[in-house]
């Protein structure tokens, strides 16, 4: 096996060092000097800490060529692609590929750009397949496998043998707007911007509940910050664009301001946070020692597959604080201007989030559980449950527009975006039914098409039925 990669970046360096330690013989392509000598370098130096580490050959690194040119990709069996993400540009290459290794299957790291669009400028369409692998592609264990319109069987098999010879776990996703993962990822984002565009909550805050509530290990705007603003910007811009105006994927004014404002995140030493030398934020406490009174009159219940039993125990002393304390339970219903306290807790969270009046009993109850709290504001669902409720009806969707398998999106989000537990699970945890219930709390509450049930959803609502099974 002749392995071509062109773009010696970021993704390009580390796929030939992927290339490399499967064995193959591994020809790295980039027209800029500079470049191809450090894409080099980083891949040699990502093989020789493996070959220490055993995992990969000793003689590994021995299997990278440079090629300062095209032409010296001639022979390869497979070319993958990573350079920048211009469709121009990557049609030009594949045409130019055409002439260069005319057997070769042409695959493409694109992220954004529809695999279809880019297999017509290929002398063989059918030989074209999307390889999307995650960054850094050695550490990250996932690939997507898009075959475009035009996509023959031969090349979706030759791109899952190659995953798998680099010691990927690959998943077939259809060609549309950010294909599996990324797409069934875009309400991580996508909610906290609208929490904080509603003054539900700011963006530090809201951080901390992702983390501590959902067990995210970042925060959406941390996250953000990292990738860069304008990048996800700009990811933004293209699902409204390739899919004409979905209402859930619409960019947000808050990511145009930043952009405009040169708050690009880390690179540019400020974003939603500051980066000025010291961390951008505390590292998160544990929760307190709950009160073992409070914890004492419970049962054994068992708790849902894949929460943590502790935690679990601690939400339900909470929940029954609460409910003997008045405190109304805004799981799914916003407190609508009453004159309460309300309190909304994930199944397994270690953080409650309270909302409407501001009792500091009501603290004092999450504490004695065990609990941290965050004060948001009120509205459906609060952050979590929005989000999560969102997270699940955009992977009812997908599966139900046969975007991926059910195993696959759970898989896909947990490897490639490293979320504590796939959609599917999350389902699973909270229930249909309290899912639904989120999401028909927001419809009545913003009429926004952006909060329509996905049919897959209704169905499993209605025949009692779990997305898993459904899909
Ligand atoms: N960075 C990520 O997180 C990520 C993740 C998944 C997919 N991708 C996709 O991978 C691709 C590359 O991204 P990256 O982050 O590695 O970019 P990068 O800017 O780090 O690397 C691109 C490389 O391509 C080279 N290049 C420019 N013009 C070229 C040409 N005509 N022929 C060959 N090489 C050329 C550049 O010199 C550079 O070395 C993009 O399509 C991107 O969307 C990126």
């Amino acid at each position: 096996m002749r392995l071509g990669v062109v773009g010696a970046g970021t993704m390009g360096a580390g796929i030939a060092q992927l290339g490399c330690a499967a064995g193959f013989e591994t020809v790295l392509h980039d027209p800029f000097a500079a470049a191809l000598e450090n894409g080099a370098a980083d891949a040699r130096q990502g093989l020789e800490r493996w070959a220490e580490k055993g995992r990969a050959a000793a003689g590994a690194a021995g299997l990278l060529e440079t090629a300062a040119e095209l032409d010296g990709l001639a022979g390869c069996d497979l070319v993958i692609e990573a350079v920048p993400e211009r469709a121009e540009l990557k049609r030009e290459l594949f045409e130019a590929l055409g002439a260069v290794a005319p057997g070769a299957v042409l695959a493409t790291n694109t992220s954004s750009i529809p695999v279809t669009a880019l297999a017509g400028a290929a002398r063989d369409p059918e030989r074209v397949v999307g390889m999307h692998f995650f960054n850094p592609p050695p550490l990250m264990r996932l690939v997507e496998v898009i075959a475009a319109d035009q996509t023959g069987p031969e090349a979706v098999a030759l791109a899952h043998e190659v995953a798998a010879a680099m010691g990927k776990v690959a998943i077939d996703a259809a060609d549309g707007p950010g294909f599996l993962v990324n797409r069934c990822g875009r309400p991580f984002y996508a909610e906290a911007l609208r929490c904080l565009q509603e003054r539900i909550a700011g963006h530090a805050e809201i951080d901390r509940v992702y983390r501590l509530g959902g067990g995210f290990r970042m925060g959406p705007f941390e996250l953000m910050d990292l990738v860069g603003v304008d990048t996800g910007y700009a990811v933004a811009r293209s699902f409204t664009e390739l899919s004409f105006g979905e209402p859930r994927w619409k960019p947000s004014p808050i990511q145009a301001r930043m952009v405009a404002a040169g708050r690009l995140g880390r690179k540019a030493g400020r974003g939603y946070y500051d980066y000025d030398g010291d961390p951008h934020r505390p590292a998160d406490p544990e929760p307190p020692a709950p009160d073992p009174a409070a914890l004492g009159a419970l049962g054994d219940a068992p708790a849902p597959a894949g929460a943590d039993a502790e935690l679990v125990r601690r939400g339900t002393a909470f929940a029954a604080l609460a409910a003997d304390a008045g405190l109304a339970d805004c799981a799914t219903e916003p407190l609508g201007g009453r004159a309460a306290t309300g309190f909304a807790l994930l199944p397994g969270a270690g953080l409650v989030e309270l909302c409407g009046e501001r009792d500091p009993a009501a603290e004092a109850l999450a504490a004695r559980a065990g609990l941290h709290t965050a004060w948001v504001g009120d509205a459906p669902g609060l952050v979590l449950g929005r989000v999560v409720a969102q997270l699940v009806n955009e992977a009812a969707f997908a599966i139900g527009e046969g975007v991926g398998s059910a195993a696959d999106v759970d898989r896909g989000v947990e490897l490639g975006l490293n979320h504590p537990r796939g959609p599917v699970a999350w389902s699973e945890l909270l229930g249909v039914e309290r899912v639904a219930a989120t999401l028909d709390g927001l419809w009545r509450h913003y009429r926004e098409e952006r909060y329509r049930p996905a049919p897959l959803l209704t169905r499993a609502l209605a025949t009692g039925r779990g997305l898993a099974e459904l899909g």
